[in-house]
């Protein structure tokens, strides 16, 4: 049995009003999570509609398989650069709506098995898909400690990067790191103390530039943007939520592009404050929209 989803959908009024799916169209969920996005385009889609539901998480596809069950839902474990992949192997040509809600999600976070948290003694793996790629234990105690800091200072937007990185190379020296918790000390003996005392746990940014890394984040969202709009259907329209000012910008960009997009959001839109207060981790999540145009859905 799977425990319910603990995470909060962000945006969900957004995600809709920009969708606009009508009964009856079949739209892809890319990022199924805890499923609570995807329970809204169900409702939208009506019986007579579909939807597809990917993640590159096992975990979160076998708790949705049962939460959906009777559903019009069909679900893929897979990476959303892979939609087309994953509706021909579907035998579905186009479809009408595509939605991102990119990172991490609650129950990922919660999961004392996977990384995340911070004081967690389980294993620095932070992959979304366990059985893809590298664990980030073993990439931490191998890449050069140059290579390191490049990675917490891209990925992570952290100013103490090369501090970071040094101590990481000096504690693998005496031991191997293995677990978050033993991480999370190492960044926080070498991150000097904040004044006043920061919103967030001082290894938040290392830990994200890591499992940016690990998963190749960017590298997934690039390809995304580009293969997506193949398959959509003439006016459709693809919602992509990020959180970390690189994906922001590769969304915006790609947006940008007068021959494929009609972009609907000149300016990302963000949480109100109701919703800050309601859901803190909405504080980050940028909203882009755009319509593709029909000789790029002809393609
Ligand atoms: C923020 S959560 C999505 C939450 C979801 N929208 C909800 O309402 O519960 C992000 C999810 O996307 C998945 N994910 C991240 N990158 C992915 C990718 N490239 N392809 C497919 N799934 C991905 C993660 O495993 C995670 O479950």
């Amino acid at each position: 049995m799977t425990s319910p989803s603990i995470h909060t959908s962000v945006l969900p009024a957004e995600v809709m009003s920009f969708l606009a799916i009508e009964p009856g169209m079949t739209v892809i969920d890319g990022t199924l999570g805890g499923g609570g996005h995807t329970r809204l385009l169900v409702e939208a889609v009506g019986p007579t509609g579909r939807v597809i539901a990917l993640d590159r998480d096992p975990a979160a596809i076998e708790r949705g398989s049962h939460e959906f069950a009777g559903k019009p839902v069909r679900f893929a474990q897979a990476n959303f650069c892979d939609i087309p992949e994953v509706l021909d192997a579907l035998e579905i040509e186009k479809v009408d709506r595509v939605l991102l809600d990119i990172g991490l999600s609650s129950d990922q976070l919660a999961d004392n098995t996977r990384g995340f948290s911070f004081d967690s003694d389980g294993p620095l793996d932070l992959r979304f898909d366990p059985t893809e790629g590298e664990p980030a234990w073993r990439m931490i105690n191998r890449v050069r400690p140059e290579t390191l800091a490049d990675i917490i200072y891209e990925f992570g937007e952290e100013r103490f990067s090369r501090r970071i990185a040094r101590r990481i190379a000096d504690a693998r020296q005496r031991e191997p790191i293995k677990t978050s918790r033993d991480l999370a000390r190492v960044v926080m003996a070498a991150v000097p103390r904040q004044k006043p005392p920061q919103r967030i746990h001082p290894a938040t940014r290392t830990f994200q530039a890591l499992r940016i890394a690990v998963n190749q984040e960017l590298k997934s969202l690039r390809i995304a943007l580009e293969r997506t709009p193949t398959r959509l259907a003439a006016n459709g329209r693809l919602v992509v939520i990020s959180f970390h000012s690189l994906e922001d910008r590769l969304v915006k960009e790609a947006f940008r592009n007068r021959q494929v997009w009609e972009n609907l959001t000149r300016s990302p839109i963000e949480a109100s404050d109701d919703e800050l207060a309601r859901n803190p981790r909405s504080r980050s999540a940028k909203l882009r929209a755009a319509r593709v145009l029909t000789a790029a859905a002809a393609e």
